[in-house]
Formats: C-alpha cells, sequence, structure tokens
C-alpha cells in the first residue's frame, strides 16, 4: 500500500492536496512478481467462488485491461489457462478505464445472441507499470487492482438491462501512452523521454470526464425504461472524488446514492468499477432486485454505462463446499498441466534444433 503520505516524501506534493484535489489517500500497488494476471486471476478466483461455478463451464473470459503482461499473447488466456476453464474463448478488451463496462456489455450481448451461457468479466490494471513516479500530477493518482463478475444465461428478469457505449478519438492525447506501439517504437530515445509511461491532461480529461459521467448515466437509465429514482446505486469510474461529486450535482442525486471508494484505491482504471460493484455487493449495500447504474470514462476517449439488476447468487453451503475443493483441485492441476506443456515445448525446441544441426552436419 501507498500513503499519501508516502508520496510527499519523495515528489512535492502533500497528503492535504492529494485529498482535497482527488479525495484519494491511499493506493495498492501490486507486489514484485504480480502483474496483471495474477490480479485478474485473483478476481476471477473470486467470482467463481460467489457464484460457486465450474470453470470448465466458462465458454468465454474478457479481460478489460490497457497493461497486459504482454504485448501479446493476452493475459485472458493466462487466465484461462490458470483456471482449468478448457472450453473458454479469451481475450482482452482495451478501452482505458471504460474496459470493465465495454467488456460487461459484450458479455452480455454474446450471452443474448444465444452462442454463450457463461461468460467471466474481468477488469484489471498494473497501472503502477505505466505511471511515472517522477510526476506528481500523475503519479499520486494511481494504484493497481482487478474485479470480476460472472455472467450466466437466465430467464429471469435480472441482470445488464441495457447499456451504451462511447467513443471520441479526436481526444485520443488528452490520455495516452505516446511509445511503445507500432507508430513510436521502444528505443533508448523513447525510454529516456519518458514515452513508455502515461501522460494526461488532467484539466481537460476532468472537463470531459464531469460531462460524460452524468449524461452516460442519464440515458442508460432511460434506455433500461428507469427513471433515476428507480436507480438505487450509481457506481462510477473512481478517478476523482470531484468528478463524481460534480456528477451527483448535476444529476439531482443524493452523494448517498454514489458508491466511492476511490480514497482507499486511488484511479484502478479498468479495475476501478467492478471493485466497487464487488464491495457494495459484499457489504450489504447492494441487495437482490436493486437497480444500479455502473459508469466508465477514460483513455481513447471512451465512455461506457449499463443499467443492471442486481441478483445474489447464493451458493448450497455442503454442495458449495465440495465444488470448493473441485475447483482447487483443477487449479492445481492447470498449474501441474502448464508446467508439463512447456517442458514438454521446450524439449521439443531443442531436440528439432539439434536434429537439424545434424542433418546440416554443423
Ligand atoms: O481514469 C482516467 C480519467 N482520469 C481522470 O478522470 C482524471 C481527471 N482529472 C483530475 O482528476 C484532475 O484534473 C487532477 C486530479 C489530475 C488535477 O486536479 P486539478 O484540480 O485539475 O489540478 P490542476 O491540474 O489544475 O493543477 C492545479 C495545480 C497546478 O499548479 P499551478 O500550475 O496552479 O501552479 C499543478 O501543478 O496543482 C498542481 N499539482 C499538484 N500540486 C501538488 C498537480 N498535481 C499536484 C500534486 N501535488 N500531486
Amino acid at each position: 500500500m501507498v500513503t499519501n503520505d508516502d508520496h510527499a516524501a519523495v515528489l512535492d506534493t502533500s497528503d492535504a492536496w492529494i485529498v482535497e484535489r482527488t479525495g484519494i489517500r491511499q493506493r495498492h500497488i501490486a507486489a514484485d512478481g504480480q502483474a496483471t494476471a495474477s490480479l485478474a486471476l485473483g478476481a476471477a478466483r473470486a467470482a467463481l467462488e460467489r457464484a460457486d461455478a465450474d470453470p470448465r463451464d466458462l465458454d468465454l473470459i474478457i479481460v478489460a485491461t490497457m497493461t497486459p503482461d504482454h504485448p501479446m499473447p493476452a493475459a485472458a488466456c493466462q487466465v484461462q489457462n490458470a483456471l482449468g476453464a478448457a472450453r473458454a474463448g479469451a481475450f482482452d478488451l482495451n478501452a482505458g478505464c471504460s474496459g470493465f463496462v465495454y467488456a460487461l456489455a459484450m458479455g452480455q450481448a454474446a450471452i443474448e445472441a444465444g452462442s454463450y451461457r457463461s461468460v467471466l468479466v474481468i477488469g484489471a490494471d498494473t497501472m503502477s507499470a505505466v505511471v511515472n513516479w517522477q510526476d506528481r500530477a500523475t503519479a499520486v493518482l494511481f494504484g493497481d487492482g482487478a474485479g470480476a463478475v460472472l455472467l450466466r444465461a437466465t430467464d429471469e428478469e435480472h441482470g445488464v438491462l441495457a447499456s451504451l457505449l462511447g467513443a471520441d478519438g479526436a481526444g485520443d492525447e488528452l490520455l495516452m501512452i505516446p511509445a511503445g506501439g507500432s507508430a513510436q517504437r521502444a528505443s533508448p530515445e523513447t525510454v529516456a523521454a519518458g514515452l513508455h509511461t502515461l501522460q494526461m491532461n488532467g484539466r481537460q480529461v476532468y472537463r470531459f470526464a464531469a460531462r460524460v459521467l452524468p449524461e452516460a448515466a442519464e440515458a442508460v437509465a432511460r434506455d433500461a425504461g428507469l427513471s433515476l429514482d428507480d436507480v438505487d446505486w450509481i457506481i462510477p469510474h473512481q478517478a476523482n472524488a470531484r468528478i463524481i461529486e460534480a456528477a451527483a450535482q448535476r444529476l439531482q442525486m443524493p452523494l448517498e446514492r454514489f458508491v466511492i471508494n476511490v480514497d482507499a484505491y486511488g484511479n484502478t482504471s479498468a479495475a476501478s468499477v467492478p471493485i466497487a460493484l464487488c464491495e457494495a455487493a459484499d457489504d450489504g449495500r447492494l441487495q437482490p432486485g436493486q437497480h444500479v447504474v455502473l459508469v466508465g470514462f477514460g483513455a481513447g476517449l471512451t465512455w461506457a454505462a449499463a443499467a443492471v439488476r442486481w441478483a445474489a447468487v447464493k451458493p448450497e453451503v455442503q454442495r458449495a463446499t465440495l465444488h470448493r475443493l473441485w475447483r482447487e483441485l483443477l487449479y492445481r492441476w492447470a498449474g501441474l498441466r502448464t508446467g508439463l506443456v512447456r517442458g514438454i515445448n521446450r524439449l521439443v525446441g531443442r531436440l528439432s534444433t539439434l536434429w537439424r544441426r545434424r542433418k546440416h552436419g554443423e
């Protein structure tokens, strides 16, 4: 965990400035050896636990992230493998901080199309890997984290009622990591210039966020046939408490109906909405049958919103214990299998090199 005082010890900033301008008090940073896939895996396991679901029943795994472990392959494939989700397709989705809500809409659409029955949607980001720790304007804002939900086909009247996605690429330069992609390839010069770290025009992104958050919340509620009075909770992307307060004012909704945890985690990008959603569900604020509106906004520029009628899954305790043991077994087997497959692949690689050398008399 990194507190504001930890930042103030090395940067020209203060706890008072950060709390007053953002509402952030601390953020969590991935441990050594942890990266986005391992954070995503933790959230995925927790979601399967809560739903008492078998990983082998998953049809699709979507990881919303802009900080995958590697440019390729997708972090979602690492999660798929570690879960032992043998039947699942897996891909990453990059819509910046809107990513989780984008992925939720995609998961919902896949189920509605009828081809998929069980979709694991994860938001995960390791922002500490891309933040410039010397830049006080961004370093103090971000944290690492992951959250996940399991979507399942049902005939009951709950789940995602409506969603909307938005983008305006003209605002791309307001929030970007300039180098390391195909446009500005990684080189000693790009590294020296700090172009692999996140650059943001905070004030302009603030204005954009303060506009789209209430607009998207209102529009998606309307699309779902709900008035704002019918909405029990709004769970916005956690970038800045002031943005959320401004949205509450614009929507004329009491701040108490917004889930806010930016103080404890900072901005965890695609992870922020699912972390807040899971916290509200776990601590009992979010009750079955209630309506919740999720809103994301961020790099792209992008925004996305979803109106959800919440349903709680209460696994039957005795069966759940057996299922938990079964999942544990599956995870262990997945780890063992990974070691075996990688070992065999390396061995085959070495043997075929040796064989080729022999053939050519080297
Ligand atoms: O998740 C993606 C979406 N991201 C966002 O939604 C972020 C949106 N933007 C924001 O949340 C805010 O714009 C910030 C928190 C980034 C900045 O807050 P602000 O109230 O807009 O501050 P500012 O950028 O207007 O800067 C005000 C002053 C500047 O000094 P001068 O030029 O007035 O002398 C900054 O240099 O505050 C200074 N400043 C700081 N001072 C102490 C900027 N960062 C810091 C800092 N500590 N960490």
